[in-house]
């Protein structure tokens, strides 16, 4: 198919030559007098659109900000001689490039072709990074690393057997993730009931789980069903089970042995039919050799254990998941955004002691900060890039106090350049008073508007 290009230029001669010397080109060129007739023709279908500033009705500098609300369409924007200011703030606003009248028409030819040939190549490349993704993930969970691998081959094996699944690793490794996945491929019944053991008093958490009897204590109005019976035919997850009292561990011991619970202030037992899945980033070996964690219940409940490596031992899933992660936004923004080299650098390096939910963190307000598309070091905190700052200041050959001043200074730099020149923010990002970092400033002779 030919390339769709639309023209909005009010001067008929102009708009007539660019049509004509596009068509010629075999391009499908069509021309519009102003930028309302032309709106309705704009769409995801639309190649490139070439417009004339000055417009009868909205002007060009409006209507490129209409146009990007629409669709994601490189514009190439006419301008007349000595009206230079007017490109520079159509190329502000989002306009790919710009010509100046009289139109020279060998240059409007190579503009065109480069215009559309990016275009295409980025069109390719989500292409080809959205096949690249769904060759590394597992029924969406993302993960291309041999530990990662390693789990997805696993848990293909087990999850329809019903056996009780521990799976521990660090902050937000995924332990949830990894849970929701074995439930998924269970084929048990479609109730999924996550229980957070750590964050209710026992009493509660016990009535939580087991349900109670109206009158089975002060304030039970009504009884309630307990979690375990909510999940019947299903899987119930116990999150942060090593937080659990030794008493509710007996209890839950029980459950597992007899497959029946009893509801507060009730003698019948009900048969549930439930798959236990516990969750922890405790060491609960430990824990059990220590005398906080039941042995019984412990092997009871870890006939599998599933440890999931912490990011930064994961090779591969960095990358991979900000990929994924830029994929996603990209579907909500209509803007690929790529990440530069150097701050690739500084995602493998860091350490990710908040695994996972620390690198959508970041990458979620790297994309939303970053200028033109395009992730660089700047756009990341700085508390990820302090190692490689400290690095090159101690492999420099300097004396001590030279060395911290100059450490001093980029950090102040850096916390400046993040907050965009706002020294009170700054100075919060680093800890230290408004006066403080005003003294520094002034001492150092910094730009605050780095
Ligand atoms: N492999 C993955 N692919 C895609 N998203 C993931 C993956 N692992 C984790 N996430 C995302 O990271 C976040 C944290 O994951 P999750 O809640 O499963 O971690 P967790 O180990 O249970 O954390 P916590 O210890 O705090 O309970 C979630 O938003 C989750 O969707
Ligand atoms: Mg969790």
């Amino acid at each position: 198919m030919n390339d769709k290009i639309i023209i909005v230029e009010d001067d008929g001669g102009v708009r007539f030559f660019l049509e004509e010397a596009l068509k010629d080109e075999g391009y499908n060129a069509k021309g519009f007098e102003s930028y309302e007739e032309a709106s309705f023709e704009i769409g995801n279908d639309t190649d490139l659109i070439i417009m004339d500033i000055k417009l009868p009705g909205m002007d060009g500098l409006t209507a490129i900000e209409d146009v990007k609300k629409k669709a994601d369409v490189p514009i190439l924007i006419i301008t007349a001689h000595g009206t230079k200011k007017n490109a520079m703030d159509a190329i502000q606003r989002g306009a790919t490039d710009f010509f100046i009248k009289p139109i020279a028409l060998d240059e409007l030819k190579v503009m065109v072709k480069r215009v559309l040939g990016t275009r295409k190549l980025k069109r390719e490349l989500a292409l080809s990074r959205e096949e690249d993704l769904a060759q590394a993930t597992f029924h969406g969970v993302v993960g291309k690393s041999e530990g990662m691998r390693e789990i997805f081959k696993n848990v293909e094996k087990f999850a329809d057997k019903n056996i009780t699944v521990l799976i521990t690793g660090e902050t937000g490794v995924g332990k949830e993730v990894i849970a929701r996945l074995v439930h998924e491929l269970s084929k048990r019944g479609k109730e999924f009931v996550a229980v957070n053991c750590a964050s209710i008093p026992d009493n509660l958490l016990e009535s939580e789980l087991f349900g109670y009897e109206k009158g089975a204590f002060t304030g039970a109005y009504q009884q309630k069903q307990g979690k375990f019976e909510l999940a019947h035919t299903g899987t119930i997850v116990l999150d942060e089970i090593g937080e659990m009292s030794p008493y509710l561990q007996a209890k839950l011991l029980r459950v597992i042995e007899t497959k029946e619970i009893e509801r507060l202030g009730d003698v019948k037992k009900r048969k549930v039919d439930i798959r236990i899945i516990a969750t922890t980033n405790r060491d609960l070996e430990k824990e059990m050799k220590e005398g906080r964690f039941r042995e019984d219940l412990y092997y009871r409940l870890a006939q599998i254990h599933v440890v999931i490596p912490p990011l930064r031992e994961r090779n591969g899933d960095v990358l991979l998941l900000v990929e994924h992660l830029l994929l996603d936004t990209s579907k909500e923004t209509g803007k690929l955004i790529t990440v530069a080299d150097d701050a690739r650098r500084v995602l493998l390096d860091y350490k990710w002691p908040g695994n996972v939910r620390e690198l959508i963190n970041v990458i979620k307000r790297a994309a939303i900060m970053c200028d033109a598309d395009r992730i660089t070091i700047d756009d990341l905190p700085l508390h990820l890039r302090s190692d490689q700052t400290l690095t090159s200041v101690v492999y420099s050959d300097k004396s001590l106090d030279e060395a911290i001043s100059e450490l001093e200074r980029k950090m102040i730099i850096d916390a400046l350049k993040q907050t965009r020149g706002l020294q009170a923010k700054a100075a919060k990002l680093l800890g230290i008073s408004e006066r403080s970092i005003w003294y520094r400033i002034k001492k150092y002779n910094i730009d605050v508007n780095v």
